[in-house]
């Protein structure tokens, strides 16, 4: 702790300024734009009265701090009283902790960057439909969550439900505020550290659902520098993992630009050991009718790329249960196919019932339960998914073994 010696004016002084800049952020969080292990992106909400963009950071060696310019915009929505931080750290070392404070608060929090090799396994969550019910069941999840010490975060979509359907009201920011304080305040390891939020587009951050701009989706795109403008993308960890983050047609159609983009960016990481992605409508639903249209849609566009690029597993959510696919390749069964895993329980207390696997051929389990996803990936290329409920009980387990269609190749493991 520092002490100060100080004179009763200089004492006056110090208070008034410091008083006025030592303004608790009201969010602060971690998400990334690239390369996550060297760099971390760094967001923070403050009034528009505390403009401070400095981030000082040093890693667990180093006890000097560095220090950084943010940028900052005002929040959409006319809330011009309120400012997003945007701070990307660069040059990071892999694989290590660092220590961050921001403006003139003295909170310290605590991060981890990603490996830059797969020496060793890497483990993460997902989950979608967050914000749905009460904040005490988002707290738990997110504190459920981060208890099997995730690296990072997949977030499926409906993350605050705080867009009107039609489009005509304002998105409510206290829904959002309230969303990312959960996250900032219970989405912390066992060992200190803030877990990384990677976010997708959806329907319940989108004012009018589907078929809008992204000006209709003004929070999503100004809360999380991930998607930036483009808002679908792709974040290579290293040389051994890809996440493909989609726009399942709620501010970008699912054919067209997206899908030529999606083509493209995965035959140039066809060779990659792990490769994962992310939306919200899923293309092989557990609850709703798979012949509505976006399902469709992402299976005539998307599914025949997953498959010819061999994707590991697709996490979809939007559905308010739990399901786990079988492979598929080519509309069947095949050990050679793609997983499908979610289905968007992770903050709805009471969950939908699901269709029996023994009525749809491409389930293999399904469940009425709140949920999300434990994925470890190994640098073998085995995958192993747990589904883990509320109390963090796993109740549905699934070793993917390396698939006969993507030998494995001695570049992998560089
Ligand atoms: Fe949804």
């Amino acid at each position: 702790m520092k002490k100060y010696i100080l004179t009763p004016l200089l004492f006056f002084l110090f208070t008034v300024s410091h008083s006025f800049a030592a303004e608790k952020p009201l969010a602060v969080y971690l998400t990334w734009q690239s390369h996550p292990e060297s760099t971390m992106t760094v967001h923070w909400i403050s009034s528009a009265d505390c403009p401070i963009d400095d981030i000082f950071y040093h890693d667990s060696e180093m006890q000097m701090w560095d220090v950084e310019q943010a940028s900052h915009k005002t929040l959409p929505e006319g809330r011009d009283d309120l400012l997003i931080h945007k701070a990307e750290l660069q040059n990071l070392s892999p694989d290590t902790v660092y220590y961050f404070r921001v403006a003139e608060d003295e909170t310290v929090y605590k991060f981890r960057t990603m490996p830059a090799q797969m020496t060793r396994p890497v483990r993460f969550i997902a989950g979608g439909d967050m914000y749905h019910d009460s904040v005490e069941i988002l707290d738990k999840m997110n504190r459920t969550a981060a208890s099997f010490d995730p690296m990072f975060a997949l977030a499926g979509g409906d993350l605050a439900y705080a867009a009107d359907k039609f489009g005509e009201k304002p998105e409510d920011f206290e829904r959002w505020l309230t969303f990312l304080r959960s996250w900032q305040n219970n989405m912390i390891t066992t060992d200190g550290r803030m877990v990384p939020i990677i976010p997708v587009a959806s329907n319940e951050d989108t004012k009018g659902r589907y078929n809008q701009p992204p000006s209709q989706a003004p929070f999503f795109y100004a809360l999380f520098a991930m998607p930036g403008k483009q808002g679908y993308n792709v974040l290579d960890f290293g040389s051994y993992l890809s996440i493909f983050l989609l726009d399942s047609g709620h501010t970008h159609p699912v054919y067209g630009d997206q899908t030529s983009w999606l083509n493209k960016t995965l035959k140039e990481r066809k060779h990659r050991l792990h490769k994962i992605a992310l939306y919200h409508v899923p293309a092989f639903p557990s609850v709703r009718d798979p012949e509505k249209p976006v399902s469709k849609m992402i299976r005539k566009y998307w599914v025949p790329l997953f498959e010819k690029y061999n994707l590991a597993v697709a996490f979809e959510n939007h559905d308010h249960a739990y399901k786990r696919s079988r492979l598929i390749r080519d509309g069947k069964v095949d050990s050679s196919g793609v997983l499908y895993m979610g289905d968007g329980g992770y903050g709805v207390t009471e969950p939908r019932k699901p269709v029996d696997p023994a009525e749809r051929w491409y389930l293999a389990e399904t469940a009425q339960k709140t949920n999300f996803v434990v994925g470890t990936l190994f640098p073998t290329g085995e995958r192993h998914f747990q589904a883990a409920d509320q109390d963090g009980n796993i109740f549905d387990e699934f070793i993917h073994r390396f698939s006969a269609a993507l030998p494995l190749h001695s570049s992998h493991l560089k």
